[in-house]
């Protein structure tokens, strides 16, 4: 267990993305850049469930426990949310003997997201009384000294409850990813635009609809939160875009109480 230790961490401080993940179902080409491979997620107990409600949509997001009261995701998760909920406490969405459900108390998206673009696409969620078991880690940020970081080459683990393949829209159980971070330049060609601050990540399996806001972890550190613009998931190996919680360090920090 890696409990961050903040006392009284204050999160001052609302819907869907579309259901996004892990699609089993991708086929690798001849771009074998990495060695995806499907991984246990059973050491994963940093991710929370997310369901957004804006007027007249409900979006299912996930997003990482960065301390006892704050959960990091994606803008585009709950921009223009009225209610969030947030499932934590299980990998499995079905125990519900494990699961806390909570209510945010409030939540805050970074004032230069851009839906458009996808700029700046994180936020924060603000829950009170989450009881953090001994189930549960608290994800570290990255230092100051690694913000500027590339990664590349980095083995990351991408987790996510959502979609599987053409037919099976959702997981229960969370499943997870190994991924290479590579050169902004293989986004770049691939989907011809790439967000600033944002960081591209290869396999061979990756994120779908329902798994944005999810976590991009790199030894224990929440180093990318999954955004994305693609509205399917394409076969074979297709870069993702996160953004890079190094370039937001300090925006997180004037959200949180996080030091
Ligand atoms: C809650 O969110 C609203 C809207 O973003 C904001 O005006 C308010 O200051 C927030 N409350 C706290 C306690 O941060
Ligand atoms: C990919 O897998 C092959 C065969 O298992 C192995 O030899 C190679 O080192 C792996 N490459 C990476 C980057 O893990
Ligand atoms: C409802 O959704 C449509 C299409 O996404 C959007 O253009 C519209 O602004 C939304 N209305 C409200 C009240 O959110
Ligand atoms: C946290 O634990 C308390 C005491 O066991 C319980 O009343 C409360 O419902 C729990 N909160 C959640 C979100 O599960
Ligand atoms: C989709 O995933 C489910 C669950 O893993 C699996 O049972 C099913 O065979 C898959 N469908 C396709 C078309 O691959
Ligand atoms: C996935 O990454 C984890 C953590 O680095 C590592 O322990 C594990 O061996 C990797 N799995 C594969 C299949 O490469
Ligand atoms: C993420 O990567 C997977 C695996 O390459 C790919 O199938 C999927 O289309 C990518 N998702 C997005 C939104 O680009």
């Amino acid at each position: 267990m890696l409990y961050r230790v903040v006392l009284f961490s204050t999160c001052i401080g609302l819907l869907v993305a579309e259901n996004v993940l892990i699609d089993h179902n991708i086929r690798a080409t001849n771009l074998k850049i990495t060695n995806g491979s499907t991984t246990d997620a059973n050491s994963i107990s940093y991710q929370a469930y997310i369901d957004a409600t804006t007027l007249n949509a409900s979006r299912s997001c996930s997003g990482s426990l960065i301390s006892r009261n704050c959960i990091i995701t994606a803008a585009q998760c709950i921009e223009g949310a009225i209610f969030i909920n947030v499932w934590i406490g299980s990998r499995d969405l079905s125990d519900t003997n494990s699961l806390q459900k909570l209510e945010s108390i409030n939540y805050t998206i970074h004032e230069n997201y851009d839906s458009e673009t996808y700029e700046n696409d994180i936020g924060v969620i603000y829950l009170s009384h989450i009881n953090i078991t001994e189930d549960m880690e608290i994800l570290e940020l990255p230092t100051q000294e690694e913000a500027d970081s590339t990664y590349y080459d980095e083995f990351v683990t991408v987790s996510g409850w959502g979609k599987v393949n053409e037919t099976v829209t959702s997981s229960d159980v969370l499943l997870s990813v190994n991924s290479t971070v590579v050169p902004d330049l293989m986004c770049w060609e691939a989907f011809g635009y790439f967000p600033i601050n944002d960081m591209c990540t290869l396999s061979e399996k990756g994120a779908c609809q329902g798994d944005m806001g999810g976590p991009i972890v790199l030894n224990y550190k929440l180093i990318g939160v999954i955004s994305r613009v693609e509205d399917s998931c394409k076969e074979g190996y297709v870069p993702n875009i996160s953004v890079k919680v190094g370039y937001f360090l300090d925006w997180i920090r004037s959200k949180t109480d996080i030091s």
